[in-house]
């Protein structure tokens, strides 16, 4: 009988050996750690300490289920410095400790981005000044951090096609001062910084098999390819992997994998970075919504874990309780998001059973 089957039989019969049917369900729910770990991968989720202020069994969720976690917010530019070179490291710091007593390795996010700025960096950048605004930057952070994080998103969300150039790089602030070795730059100042992590340019949409998506995966084939020729520090790719509930037919499909094997010629080592499934046009009955999300999962990470290069998968948040999509993504029915694995007790959703089913058909990586 596997874990989904046991479940369901617990909760149709009346079950005395537990203290309680919730006891029998988080105990027929392995740990996604252990299952990833089975197979040399890893597992983990994005992380606030906030959350666990709010709910203790959030925490004692998250310590079970993650080896290797990604700060929400707290590494972020805006949330580390809200004047001019000054720095305040203590909420990330505290993060750190957490993770390093609770054995959880830290993706470090992130170094150089076009969100998340603290209002002062656009009013100091002009093509003379913002190469050293990033440098700064990265070498008080990178350097802050060194040797405690296991890698850093160096770039994040570096590619658009929206912007219309024939490269396929965003237009951001830091391509329009500086100019498209700022990428180049950014990768080589952090390896200088913190020569123990691993560098990882950090994408959004690569996933998806459309016309945007495989603009996106040209452009980055094409940026790797030139960057890994002079020898730029680039070790790995992430895929953020804000998947839509609505569009399984564009995920984890041929050509996706056929995309993980191009960025596996180039060496990269491979993340699932941001994992979550948007549930807002999905139809209301929870039932239904589950399982189409629950699919979901399932076909994505089957897809993605069956190529070696892939090295681990981060959910972005575990519980429906605090998940990013409730506010920026919200069901216009106004019913609660559940996008997650676990649901807003901290109980395995179909979401859980699915994700768990993926690590454990993934070849054991050597
Ligand atoms: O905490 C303040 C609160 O005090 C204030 O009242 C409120 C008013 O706006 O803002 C709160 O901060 C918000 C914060 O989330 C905490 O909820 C920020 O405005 C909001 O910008 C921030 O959004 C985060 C977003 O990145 C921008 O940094 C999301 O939580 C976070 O999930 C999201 O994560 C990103 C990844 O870093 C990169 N990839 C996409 C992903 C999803 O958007």
């Amino acid at each position: 009988m596997n874990r989904r089957d046991f479940v369901t039989m617990l909760s149709a019969t009346a079950v005395t050996k537990w203290a309680s049917l919730e006891t029998a369900v988080q105990a027929a729910a392995a740990p996604l750690k252990q299952l990833a770990d089975q197979k040399g991968l890893m597992f983990g989720s994005s992380l606030a300490l906030k959350y666990f202020e709010q709910s203790p069994a959030y925490k004692q969720l998250f310590v079970s289920q993650c080896d290797i976690a990604t700060p929400e917010l707290q590494m972020k530019w805006n949330s580390l410095s809200r004047q001019p070179g000054i720095y305040d490291f203590s909420t990330a710091d505290q993060l750190v400790a957490f993770c390093a007593t609770n054995r959880i390795k830290v993706r470090g996010h992130t170094l150089v981005w076009h969100d998340s700025l603290p209002v002062w960096v656009p009013g100091q950048l002009s093509p003379v000044t913002a190469r050293t605004v990033m440098l700064d930057h990265i070498q008080k952070v990178a350097g802050h951090f060194a040797g405690k994080l296991y890698s850093w998103d160096v770039v994040n969300e570096a590619l658009d096609p929206g912007s219309q150039r024939p490269d396929g790089l965003r237009s951001n602030l830091w391509l329009q001062n500086i100019g498209v070795s700022y990428i180049e730059q950014a990768f080589r100042a952090t390896a200088a910084a913190d020569p123990k992590a691993l560098l990882v340019w950090n994408e959004n949409y690569l996933e998806v098999s459309n016309g945007f998506g495989d603009a996106k995966r040209k452009a980055m084939l094409n940026q790797l390819d030139a960057l890994l020729a002079k020898g730029v520090p680039i070790h790995g790719v992430g895929l953020e992997a804000h998947l839509r509930g609505d569009q399984a037919n564009v995920l984890g499909d041929a050509s996706y994998e056929a995309f993980l094997s191009e960025l596996t010629q180039r060496k990269m080592k491979i993340f699932i970075t941001e994992l979550d499934i948007q549930d807002s046009s999905l139809p209301a009955d929870v039932g239904e919504r589950d399982k189409i999300v629950a699919d979901i999962y399932r076909k994505f990470l089957t897809a993605s874990l069956r190529q070696p290069a892939v090295k681990g998968v981060v959910a972005w948040g575990l519980s429906d309780a605090f998940s990013w999509i409730s506010g920026y993504r919200p069901r216009k029915d106004g019913l609660p998001v559940r996008p997650l694995a676990f649901d807003i007790n901290c109980q395995p959703k179909p979401a859980y059973f699915a994700i768990a089913e993926a690590l454990e058909a993934a070849p054991r990586r050597v």
